[in-house]
């Protein structure tokens, strides 16, 4: 397996390098055989040189089976990075580009971990979160009429096409067949966005009849919001648009215990691009370089990536790999009992040492 590396800004390559021995040690577990190389795309990378991500890299990006990657980003107010350079120049070009369609990002408490939500456990908050990662308010449709005047307009359009959105709903149902509970929620604001909400409900419901074993339900966005705080019980598989699925899973982060420990896959479920496979969490200029950030975000996305990765690929060592990953991460947690994932108190090296003993 041939795994692109894009360590980035900050706490990145830190997360990344302890990633990175957990990989070697479930590959030889397993029998893996795999190469990484490292791609330098990053903020500092722009601050240095003025290069982004060219369509060549993407080209050469397109070579490997999948990415693995830290967190691209600088300082929040660097002048030279406004406007988003760098998340729509990296970031949103490799998901729009490699058609990484769906952004999977599972919302689990693990044994042991602390959520903050009151009498939870790890039985009550366990759901994905499908979040379609391609269209929407993300497509950068819009623009300015009278800029910089007191007339001046703003507009930013909302994207759905009914071939976007079924595939994700159909991926989304594929997704809950193979879970226990079988249930899935629409996530919009179809009240409101009363044309794209409509696009996605229509969708739902006529997808829905292809999936006679999955129970189904719709939430509006706001009550979702509600529920993910007082009844997170209530979610197995949620399939939600872009905007919305940004926000949500952030949310979902918190309520599993932070930032620390989500993880995330972008995918491209074809097989016709490769997958990006990175925590939730972005740079945090503010702990880069003390050694302390958590990387078992990344290292569950790691296993993501030899989980979903080895699946298309048909790469059974790869799966293995990957499942040995997530066990080890899950029998690791419980030592994180009573503390702060985004401040856990052990080292960044320590925490890796710790999966791969589990491991
Ligand atoms: C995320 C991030 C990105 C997004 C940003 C950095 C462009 O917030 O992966 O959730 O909005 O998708
Ligand atoms: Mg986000």
């Amino acid at each position: 397996m041939k795994i692109a590396v894009i360590a980035g800004d900050g706490i990145g390559p830190e997360v990344v390098g302890a990633s990175l021995e957990v990989l070697e040690a479930a590959a030889s577990a397993s029998g893996l055989e795999y190469q990484t190389t490292d791609f330098p795309f990053s903020a500092a990378h722009f601050l240095e040189t003025g290069h982004v991500l060219s369509d060549d890299d993407v080209a050469t990006l397109r070579g490997y089976d999948a990415i693995l990657l830290g967190a691209v980003g600088g300082l929040p107010n660097d002048p030279r990075l406004a406007g988003g350079v760098i998340e729509k120049g990296i970031l949103l070009k490799l998901r729009f580009e490699l058609d990484q369609y769906i952004n999977l990002r599972p919302v689990q408490l693990y044994p042991g971990i602390q959520t903050p939500l009151a009498g939870k456990t790890a039985e009550d908050i366990d759901f994905v979160c499908v979040r379609e990662n391609t269209e929407d308010l993300y497509c950068g449709v819009g623009g300015f009429v009278r800029k910089g005047t007191p007339q001046e307009i703003a507009s930013q359009t909302m994207i759905a096409t009914r071939f976007g959105v079924e595939r994700c709903l159909r991926y989304a149902f594929d997704l809950a067949t193979t879970r226990e509970r079988r249930h899935l929620t629409l996530v919009h604001k179809t009240n409101v966005l009363t044309y794209a909400g409509e696009t996605w409900n229509r969708a739902f419901n006529e997808v829905a009849e292809d999936y006679p074993g999955v129970e189904t339900a719709y939430h509006h966005v706001d009550a979702c919001c509600m529920y993910m705080v007082t009844k997170p019980e209530a979610y197995d598989v949620i399939v939600v648009p872009n905007m919305f699925g940004d926000i949500i899973t952030d949310l979902g982060a918190a309520i599993a215990g932070g930032m620390g420990i989500a993880s995330s896959g972008n995918l491209n479920p074809d097989g016709a691009a490769p997958g990006m496979f990175e925590p939730v969490h972005g740079s945090a200029p503010d702990i880069a370089g003390q050694k302390v950030a958590n990387p078992i975000a990344t290292i569950d996305s790691l296993g993501l990536l030899l989980r979903e990765t080895g699946r298309i690929k048909e790469n059974k060592a790869a799966v293995q790999a990957g499942e040995r990953v997530g066990a080890a991460v899950r029998a690791t947690t419980p030592k994180f009992a009573g503390k702060s994932l985004d401040r856990s108190g052990y080292a960044t090296d320590e925490v890796g040492k710790m999966v791969i003993d589990a491991l």
